[in-house]
């Protein structure tokens, strides 16, 4: 997939970079570099208005109201990845959690100035962008009968 593109994958846990590196052994894919630990670690050294996309795919949901501030959808990392985006760049979230959905929502709408939401009809959010790769936690979250919610947002120029 999109072989002229670079990608920077993160994940702090060592089984999940192993399985990812399977994957990329397997498929023989070039252009993925993994980073093992913390995604706003790898991302603070990136060149600011570095990156086309920043995909943040089905995070931890951190579903307890005392523990929101663990939320990666949070107005730090959302700064953050302001500043890494390029004018344009699209950052996108998979979720399954219909309180996350609502939290996202609420944060990305304290950030209008930084983005804007790329809704383009009422039930946008239940469709994937065309292309989208389904991964192992939202193809188990449709087995097990509940279902992901997509958000598109656009980096502001
Ligand atoms: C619900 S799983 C989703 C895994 C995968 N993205 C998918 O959709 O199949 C959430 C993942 O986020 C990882 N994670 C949690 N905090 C993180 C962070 N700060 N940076 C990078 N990954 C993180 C967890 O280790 C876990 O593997």
């Amino acid at each position: 997939m999109l072989p002229d593109n670079g990608f920077i994958g993160a994940e702090p846990f060592l089984n999940g970079v192993a399985a990812a590196l399977a994957q990329i052994r397997d498929r023989q894919l070039r252009n993925v570099r993994l980073w093992r630990g913390d995604a706003l670690e790898v991302l603070a050294r990136i060149p600011d208005a570095a990156l086309s996309f920043i995909y943040l795919l089905h995070p931890d949901p951190w579903p307890k109201a005392r523990h929101a501030k663990r939320r990666m959808v949070s107005d730090g990392p959302i700064d953050l990845f302001a500043a890494k985006l390029k004018p344009d760049g699209e950052f996108r979230l998979a979720t399954d959690a219909p309180t996350y959905l609502n939290w996202s929502l609420m944060v990305m709408q304290r950030h209008a100035h930084q983005f804007e939401w790329l809704a383009e009809r009422p039930n946008d959010f239940l469709e994937p962008p065309s292309g989208w790769m389904e991964t192992r936690y939202g193809a188990k979250s449709r087995r097990e009968g509940r279902r992901p919610y997509y958000l598109r947002y656009r980096r502001q120029p």
